[in-house]
């Protein structure tokens, strides 16, 4: 894999977040399509929803060990998941992914679950640092709908899980999660790894070779810079090049065609003919923003066009005012404001004043 040298950012202090209650009215014949069209040519079809921006971990690269929650009277409810899903789906939404935060730590979770999958035929999945996992919830959520999980693992060794994560939870629990997504049908299971330099780079052979055996993705994801704390670092990134080039050091990779063009991630088999395979999401180094096709609710109900978004849209009005064709049409006028990229490494880039976790990966 190739990427062009980076000019990478050093950026100045974030602005504060500016949030509108509606987003300006888009063209009638947008509306008139029924979908949300953004105004660069694309359309949403992958609808993240983070269910709470709270988390029992507190990895380093995401968030500060001291980080402030959202005030628990600002969430959606339950319901209001459920119907931001069933308005999304009549607008062309295929895939909903619950997120966080930790999307496990929500109470409701399995009633979102089984709400999204009575009233869409979405694809839903769901994204987790599996340290709460077991097989008996596992099988209640596929049970109500859940189709797929993603799981994050940044290292094998105990002693860095613990500095990485800030808790007491073992990467043979989050193994573990895998193998229990896998026995009851949850897969193919995606583990995302993010690799900082210094920390957990020297690990990148050791977490693909996870991937040699059927049913398992491991994806690096390169670090953005959307922590809490501000820590993110040229110096301490690592690039999708850099990391394949390490995993080529032990298992030469071969890449595999892209079977949907809206995917973060360019995937590799093993050369050796091993089953499984290795995705680089690149969003810094080579970002996908063209191809974009999603769309972000976090648990406070602010629409965000891009994972990246100085400017979000609160939905909860147009939730509250009990209408479907409100929020339809506040959905379609939120995607219509997306911006055609992150632009991180454009001069003058400025990272979102909400961190990755208030957002939902
Ligand atoms: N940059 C890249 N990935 C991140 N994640 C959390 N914070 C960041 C960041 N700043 C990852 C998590 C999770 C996924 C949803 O996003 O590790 O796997
Ligand atoms: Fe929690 Fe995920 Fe952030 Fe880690 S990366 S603190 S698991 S939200």
């Amino acid at each position: 894999m190739t990427v062009a040298p980076l000019p990478l950012p050093q950026f100045a202090q974030a602005r504060q977040a500016r949030t509108f209650t509606r987003p300006p009215r888009a063209p009638d014949a947008v509306h008139a399509a029924g979908r949300m069209l953004d105004s660069h040519g694309r359309t949403i079809r992958d609808l993240r929803l983070s269910l709470t921006d709270r988390c029992n971990f507190r990895c380093t690269y995401c968030m500060e060990p001291d980080v402030r929650f959202a005030a628990p009277e600002s969430l959606l409810q339950a319901e209001d998941f459920v119907r931001l899903a069933r308005v999304a789906a009549r607008l062309g939404v295929t895939k909903i992914r619950l997120t966080g935060g930790e999307p496990t730590l929500h109470p409701a979770l399995g009633e979102i679950i089984a709400g999204i999958r009575v009233h869409t035929g979405c694809e839903i999945a769901l994204t987790t640092n599996g340290s709460m996992l077991d097989r008996a919830s596992l099988r209640a959520w596929r049970v109500a709908g859940l189709d797929r999980v993603t799981i994050s693992l940044d290292t094998l060794r105990p002693d860095r899980f613990a500095h990485i994560t800030r808790s007491t939870c073992s990467p043979q629990r989050v193994l573990a999660a895998i193998e229990d997504c896998l026995a009851e049908g949850l897969g193919p299971v995606k583990v995302n790894a993010v690799l900082v330099r210094g920390v957990n780079d020297d690990e990148a052979a050791d977490l693909a070779a996870l991937a040699r055996r059927p049913g398992v993705e491991m994806r690096f994801i390169e670090w953005m810079p959307l922590d809490s704390g501000r820590t993110w670092d040229p110096d301490r990134w690592v690039s999708a090049a850099e990391t394949c080039a390490m995993i080529e050091r032990r298992f030469p990779l071969v890449s595999l065609p892209t079977a949907d063009p809206s995917s973060t991630a360019r995937t590799f088999a093993f050369a050796d003919g091993t089953p499984g395979s290795v995705g680089f999401i690149a969003p810094v180094s080579s970002p996908f923003c063209g191809a974009c096709s999603r769309l972000r609710v976090t648990a406070d109900g602010m629409v965000r066009p891009c994972l990246f978004s100085v400017q979000e849209w609160d939905i909860r009005p147009a939730l509250r005012s009990g209408h479907d064709a409100d929020v339809a049409a506040f959905l379609i006028d939120a995607t219509h404001t997306k911006q055609p990229g992150h632009g991180i490494t454009q001069p003058g880039f400025e990272p979102p004043p909400r961190t990755m976790s208030a957002i939902g990966g």
